[in-house]
C-alpha cells in the first residue's frame, strides 16, 4: 500500500503523542529485530558447504583437505541414507574428519533445507526399500542387548553387549560384563539377521566407528594401587530423550557407588566427537581413577566452560580428552604410568563429564584452533 504525502502526514499526526510542557519524552519501545528469514538450502550450501564439497556437489571444492570431501552426485550416504540420518550428520559433523557440525551455525530449518538440497544433487532415488532386519533409532533412544560380531577381524565376538542408540545418530557399545564402553559409532544402528531366535545369532553393528576404545582395562581403578575396580551393570533406562546406563562400582565386594552415565554428540565449531555424562546416584565414597586414554601428547589447557582438555595422539590424528567436574575448578586429567586418567572423589564429585574430540589430523594448527574454540 502506498500513501500520498498528505495521508502520511495525517497518519503521523495521529500516531505521535503531542509533546507539551516539560513532560518527559518517551522513546518508543524498540521494535524487536525480526529474525532473518531462513536461507534456502542452495544459499546455505553455496555459503558453507561448497568450499569442500564443490559448487556442483562433486566433492571437488577449493579447500585443501587431507581427506577428500564427499561427492553428492551419486547418492548413497555411508552415515545413513534417510533424511533424518543426513540431518544428524550435518548437525553433529563427523569426528576424525574435516566435516564440521553445523548445530551452532545453522538453525534447524536451515539444516533441514540444506539436507534437502544435498539429496536433490544426487540421482532420483527409488523409494527406499525398508530392510526389515535393520533397526534404526527413531524419535526415542533404543537399547538392544545381545551378542555382537567382533569389532575387528581376528577378535572374539562380544558375548554380552549392550548397544545404546541415541537421537544424535551415535551408537554406544558397552560390554555388559564390566560396563566398559567399547566403541562409539555413527550412522545406522544395528542389523539382526534372525529376529525370531532371541539372542541366538549375533547382532551386526552398522554405522562407522567414530572412536574405538583401545584400552582393555576396566574403566575405573583405585588411585593408590591402580588395581582395577569392578563395575556391575544394574539397568538401562530411557528417560525422555536420554538413555542412561546404571551400574555399581565395587572394590572387591564393597560397593563404592552407584553411577549412571549417558552419551551424546559434542562438537566445537570445527571439531566433532562425543561427551559422556556421569552421575553418582547413590552412596559415593572413595577416590577413584577413571581411565581415559594412552599417555598425553601435549599440554593441557582449560576451556571456556571449565573443561580441562588434554591432547593425546592416536596414529595420525589428535584425540583430545576433556574432563569437567561440576563445582570443581581444579579437577583435571592426571597422567599415570599407563596413561591419562581422571581422579574423582566419589563422595564429592557427584557429576562430571568426559569429552572426546577426534581431530582430523595431528597438526599443531589444529590444536591451536581447538584452544580458541573450546
Ligand atoms: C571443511 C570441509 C567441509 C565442509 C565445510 C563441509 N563438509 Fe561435509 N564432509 C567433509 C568431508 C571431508 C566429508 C567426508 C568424511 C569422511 O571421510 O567420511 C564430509 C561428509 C559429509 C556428509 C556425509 C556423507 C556420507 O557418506 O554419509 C554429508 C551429508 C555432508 N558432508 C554434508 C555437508 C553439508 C550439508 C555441509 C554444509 C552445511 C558440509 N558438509 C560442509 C568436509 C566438509
Amino acid at each position: 500500500m502506498r500513501f500520498s504525502h498528505g495521508a502520511a502526514a495525517f497518519l503521523t499526526a495521529l500516531v505521535l503523542p503531542s509533546c507539551s510542557g516539560d513532560e518527559p519524552f518517551e522513546a518508543p519501545a524498540p521494535v524487536p529485530e525480526k529474525a532473518a528469514p531462513p536461507r534456502s538450502g542452495k544459499e546455505v550450501y553455496m555459503l558453507l558447504c561448497a568450499t569442500c564439497h564443490g559448487e556442483t556437489g562433486d566433492g571437488k571444492g577449493v579447500a585443501q583437505l587431507d581427506r577428500p570431501a564427499r561427492s553428492f552426485l551419486d547418492g548413497g550416504f555411508s552415515f545413513g541414507n534417510t533424511k533424518e540420518a543426513l540431518y544428524r550428520t550435518v548437525s553433529n559433523g563427523i569426528g576424525g574428519t574435516p566435516m564440521p557440525g553445523f548445530a551452532a551455525a545453522l538453525s534447524e530449518e536451515e539444516r533441514r533445507r540444506v539436507v534437502d538440497y544435498v539429496i536433490s544433487l544426487g540421482p532420483e532415488r527409488p523409494p527406499e526399500a525398508g530392510d526389515a532386519a535393520i533397526l534404526e533409532v527413531g524419535d526415542r533412544p533404543v537399547v538392544v542387548r545381545g551378542q555382537f560380531h567382533p569389532l575387528a577381524s581376528g577378535q572374539a565376538p562380544i558375548t554380552r553387549g549392550v548397544l545404546v542408540g541415541t537421537l544424535d545418530g551415535l551408537s554406544w557399545l558397552y560390554d555388559a560384563s564390566d560396563v566398559r564402553l567399547l566403541a562409539v559409532r555413527q550412522g545406522s544402528f544395528v542389523k539382526r539377521t534372525d529376529w525370531s531366535g532371541r539372542g541366538g545369532t549375533p547382532l551386526e553393528l552398522l554405522g562407522k566407528p567414530v572412536h574405538r576404545s583401545t584400552s582393555a582395562r576396566p574403566a575405573f581403578s583405585r588411585t593408590d594401587s591402580s588395581s582395577p575396580l569392578r563395575a556391575r551393570l544394574r539397568s538401562t533406562r530411557l528417560d525422555g530423550a536420554h538413555a542412561w546406563v546404571r551400574y555399581e562400582l565395587l572394590d572387591d565386594t564393597t560397593k563404592l557407588a552407584t553411577l549412571r552415565e549417558r552419551g551424546e554428540a559434542f562438537g566445537t565449531l570445527t571439531f566433532s566427537g562425543y561427551r559422556r555424562r556421569f552421575e553418582v546416584t547413590d552412596g559415593g565414597s572413595g577416590t577413584v581413577a577413571m581411565e581415559l586414554s594412552a599417555a598425553p601428547a601435549g599440554e593441557s589447557f582449560v576451556g571456556k566452560d571449565g573443561t580441562h582438555w588434554t591432547p593425546t595422539q592416536d596414529g595420525d590424528r589428535w584425540v583430545v580428552y576433556g574432563v569437567r567436574v561440576d563445582g570443581r575448578e581444579d579437577a583435571s586429567a592426571i597422567a599415570r604410568d599407563h596413561g591419562l586418567a581422571a581422579r574423582l572423589d566419589l563422595g564429592r564429585d557427584l557429576r562430571w563429564t568426559v569429552t572426546t574430540l577426534v581431530l582430523p589430523d595431528a597438526k599443531p594448527e589444529s590444536l591451536a584452533k581447538l584452544k580458541e574454540e573450546a
